[in-house]
């Protein structure tokens, strides 16, 4: 494969400019590009690639392997509803504390969201007056491809990222309006209420030929209409919605239980989240978005119709409980009834004390990068090599999302040494004795 070299800086277009979730990622960028912290629970950083056999001792670190571009050469900007700059809305986050802030206050200052495409009917606890206006969805959407002409003018860009880490949407089923490019077209055009602006969003960057990354679970992009659009173009779109706290946990210890063919009976996943996604989760309506994407991996995963005794008759349940005192602290617990030799039953219980936009804000910058990297590898339409990085991960109608984070990571190093035209590492040498089956990464 040929990957062009990055050529000028990299424009990254943020959809929720002054989210949690944003902020806190762009406050850690511009600390790490002035030396002050660490990009950790970054693979593009700080994860290597095993070359060749395990005894060539030969372990690069990714971005030292493939042709990243680099920190320092990305350029910010973004959408919001809420018109305050980035330092204001920080602090109204309350993830990062005074002093981490203060480091970066005049970067976070600088940046101001554009005036965001805003419907409250797909968001019904935010409102917005930062908002653009127009005849109907088609012109909306318009507006959005002139602001990133524009962005890309200012900066001098030839390469744009736009990543949606704005609110949740309402849930929506897949329509007839979204099914092909002519039927969406026309939807736009119609004012079709079943068009998201998470939609236009993507619409619009695929449209000026702008990578499009879905961070939350809602459709945006994953609609047959911008993923054939996608294809034609020739742009890497993914999604959906960051894999970050109790999901990550679900996808290494579901593959952990079918490993050991152990039986599982029932998972019961709660949380407490007190920040404005969890505010806006509150609603049902969105809840049902994050709820579908949520329940999917462990079906996936432990395939009930080829073990029916194992995981035929499992009772599965997720809930988001909004509850303000807790912040972006969120804490999940999981309980797990499993069975074992003879039925007898056991249970594991996790409890995960995590910060929601510490452990997304490395996502975004990892899926900035690959899609970038993506873009001048040539490679168009879903990217599910990135899938490591989604709860939902986008996928072709015929083939089936992987959900397991250790296949995933497998998928996305041969992807990169594929790219690099290195040999995959199948953990298999075939004229190795077994002593000499080279098994760990
Ligand atoms: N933090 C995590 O661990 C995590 C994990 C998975 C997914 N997500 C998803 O990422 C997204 C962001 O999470 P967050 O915690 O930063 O939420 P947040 O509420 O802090 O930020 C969302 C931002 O989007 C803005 N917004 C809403 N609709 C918009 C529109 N149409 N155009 C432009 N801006 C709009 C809001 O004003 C807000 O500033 C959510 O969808 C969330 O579900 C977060």
């Amino acid at each position: 494969m040929e990957i062009k070299k990055p050529n000028g800086k990299l424009g990254v277009l943020i959809v929720g400019l002054n989210g949690a979730v944003s902020t806190t990622f762009l406050a850690g960028v511009f600390a790490i590009k002035k030396g002050l912290a660490k990009p950790i629970g970054s693979i593009s950083q700080m994860a290597t690639i095993r070359i060749g056999k395990r005894s060539d001792n030969n372990f690069p670190l990714i971005k030292d392997f493939v042709p990243l571009e680099s920190i320092d050469n990305l350029v910010f900007g973004g959408w919001d509803i809420r018109d305050e700059s980035c330092l204001e809305a920080s602090r109204y986050a309350k993830v990062l504390e005074e002093k981490d802030l203060n480091n970066v206050a005049e970067e976070l200052e600088n940046l101001r969201p554009m005036k965001a495409v805003f419907d409250q009917n797909y968001v019904k606890r935010l409102s917005g007056e930062h908002v653009k206006k127009g005849e109907n969805k088609y012109e909306l959407m318009l507006q959005l491809r002139e602001d990133i002409k524009e962005f890309r003018t200012k900066n001098s860009l030839d390469r744009v990222v736009v990543i949606w880490a704005g609110s949740t949407e309402v849930f929506i089923p897949l329509k007839d309006v979204h099914k092909t490019k002519e039927s969406f077209i026309a939807g736009m055009k119609n004012n079709d209420v079943d068009i998201a602006p998470s939609m236009l969003y993507a619409w619009a960057a695929v449209s000026e030929g702008a990578v499009y990354i879905n961070g939350s679970p809602s459709l945006s992009v994953d609609i047959p209409a911008i993923v054939d659009l996608a294809t034609e173009n020739n742009v890497p779109i993914a999604g959906k919605d960051f894999k970050t706290g109790q999901t990550l946990i679900k996808t290494v210890i579901g593959p952990m239980l079918k490993t050991r063919m152990l039986g599982l009976n029932g998972w019961f996943s709660t949380n407490i989240l007190g920040n404005r996604d969890g505010e806006v989760l509150d609603d049902a309506s969105s809840f049902k978005t994050k709820e579908e994407s949520k329940l999917s991996v462990l079906d996936t995963v432990l395939q009930p119709d080829v073990y029916p005794d194992l995981y035929g008759n499992y009772y599965h349940k997720v809930r988001i409980n909004y509850y303000p005192p807790r912040g972006d602290n969120k804490e999940g617990w999981d309980n797990i009834d499993i069975f074992g030799w003879l039925g007898y039953p056991m249970q594991l219980k996790i409890n995960f004390l995590c910060r929601d936009s510490i452990l997304a804000a490395p996502i975004v910058l990892d899926l900035v990068l690959f899609a970038d990297l993506a873009l001048r590898a040539n490679m168009k339409g879903i990217q599910d090599w990135l899938s490591l990085f989604f709860k939902s991960p986008m996928h072709s109608e015929n083939t089936v999302p992987e959900h397991d984070l250790f296949i995933q990571l497998m998928k996305l190093k041969n992807t990169l040494r594929k790219m690099m035209n290195v040999a995959p590492v199948t953990h298999i040498d075939a004229n190795a004795t077994n002593n000499e089956l080279e098994c760990y990464e």
